[in-house]
């Protein structure tokens, strides 16, 4: 049942729901997710056909668009996306003043935020075509930025876009290409799973990230601080940062005997431990991208030849998760940061670059209800609260208090 708390009157009525367990704070055409059933669908397509059959700068068309692109509009949004790829030659020595151990989810909020300062030409946000000419920045310009942060924190040449390559070969080449062998070829496989990864992160309605970046937007701030601000959200452990923490966790554990120890650490209510990759807010049967995820990990350790123990250990802490009674009351199975964790570890991305890879592949659901909402009529968001605090009391001197 849906209840709409503006026909009942603003005033008269006052719900309190702390994590927005059943409210809702907007309408939007572009995601539908049933959490029961682990339905997936992007406007109206599923999550396993697109992540099958379509590709990843498609899927941006569609999320932006509502409508999946003909083989002119594709042409023509590729070229667009590629057109802008390069940053400012001047946002190179932003760079410079990041700590290289900085964390590149923490250069990718004050980067990205930046960018404002550098296409300011398009930042009048009442202009559809200002919107649009920022959602394509944004697409294209993600991938760039995120390898210029791998490869400063290296040390390393920074690489400029092929623009001959596709979006997630390019992506590739500019973290692990070199000035030495600018023309490397791109493997295949790897870079399908990579635009998989993509595919499978690009939107998922009002999760933590999104709705900061409906919130920051509906002051009326700019799309590239709305996206910096959707960046800070999605780094948390409990959101985009879990398939790094989902490593960190399989590294801690170390090897299959511990399994047992870790997974009664996870059950005990007097232990913040959790087992990281597991749960979610809405899936509550499976996750539908988790499953996809499972087939690209299986596809990449075949193509690479990798025998990952690491890999050993999550399938065993799978099953032996999934056969205890306290995961199946709770309904908590595998959630999409699971496998790609291992998939990223196994092309070679350090896991400090996992979220940041979630986070590009994000930008394209943030910007589409970031358009969507400033699209139509829409309210600045501002939560109510429930006040817990002191009743009215007198000021007290200095002098007075002890
Ligand atoms: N390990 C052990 N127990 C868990 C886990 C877990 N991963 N997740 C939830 N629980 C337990 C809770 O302790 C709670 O138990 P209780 O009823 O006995 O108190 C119950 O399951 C419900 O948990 P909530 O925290 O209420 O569930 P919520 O829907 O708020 O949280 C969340 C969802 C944050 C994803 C949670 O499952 C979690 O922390 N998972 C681990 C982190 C993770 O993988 N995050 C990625 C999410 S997907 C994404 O962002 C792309």
């Amino acid at each position: 049942d849906v209840i709409d708390v503006r026909e009942l009157g603003a005033t008269n009525h006052f719900t309190f729901d702390p994590g927005f367990m059943s409210t809702a704070a907007c309408e939007s055409k572009i995601t539908y997710i049933d959490g029961d059933k682990g339905i997936l669908l992007h406007r109206g397509y599923p999550i396993e056909q697109l992540a099958q059959h379509s590709d990843y700068l498609e899927v941006c068309y569609l999320l932006l668009n509502g409508e999946l692109p003909s083989a002119r509009e594709k042409a023509q949004f590729v070229d667009i996306i590629k057109n802008h790829t390069m940053v400012h030659e001047q946002l190179k020595s932003f760079f410079n003043g990041f700590r290289r151990d900085a964390h590149p989810m923490a250069v990718m909020c004050g980067v990205v935020g930046a960018l404002s300062a550098f296409y300011h030409d398009s930042l009048d946000i009442t202009k559809p075509r200002h919107r649009e000419v920022s959602a394509m920045r944004l697409i294209a310009k993600m991938p760039t930025i995120a390898a210029m942060a791998y490869k400063y924190s290296l040390g390393e040449p920074m690489m400029y876009p092929r623009n001959n390559l596709s979006y997630a070969e390019n992506f590739l080449h500019m973290m692990f290409g070199s000035p030495c062998e600018p023309d490397k070829p791109i493997n295949p496989v790897l870079a399908r799973a990579i635009d998989r990864i993509f595919i499978l992160h690009a939107d998922h309605e009002q999760n933590a990230s999104t709705s900061t970046v409906r919130l920051a937007g509906s002051s009326g701030a700019n799309p590239f601080a709305c996206i910096a601000a959707g960046i800070a959200a999605l780094w948390g452990p409990a959101h985009g940062g879990a398939n790094e923490a989902v490593l960190n966790m399989l590294e801690e554990i170390g090897s299959v005997e511990h399994i047992e120890r870790f997974i009664a650490k996870a059950k005990d209510p007097n232990d913040p431990f959790r087992l990281m990759g597991f749960g979610h807010r809405v899936y509550k049967s499976f996750d539908p991208r988790a499953q996809v995820m499972k087939r690209t990990c299986d596809a990449v350790l075949t193509e690479l030849g990798i025998d990952d123990p690491q890999l050993e250990l999550a399938v065993r802490l799978e099953e032996i998760a999934l056969a205890d009674p306290y995961f199946k009351e709770r309904n908590l199975y595998p959630n999409v940061d699971f496998y790609s964790g291992i998939i990223l570890k196994a092309i070679g991305i350090p896991t400090s670059m996992f979220t940041v890879i979630f986070a590009l592949a994000r930008t394209v659901g943030w910007i589409s209800h970031w358009q969507e909402m400033l699209s139509a009529p829409y309210k600045i968001g501002r939560p109510r609260q429930l006040y817990t605090g002191s009743a009215l009391r007198d000021f007290v001197p200095l002098e007075r208090r002890n």
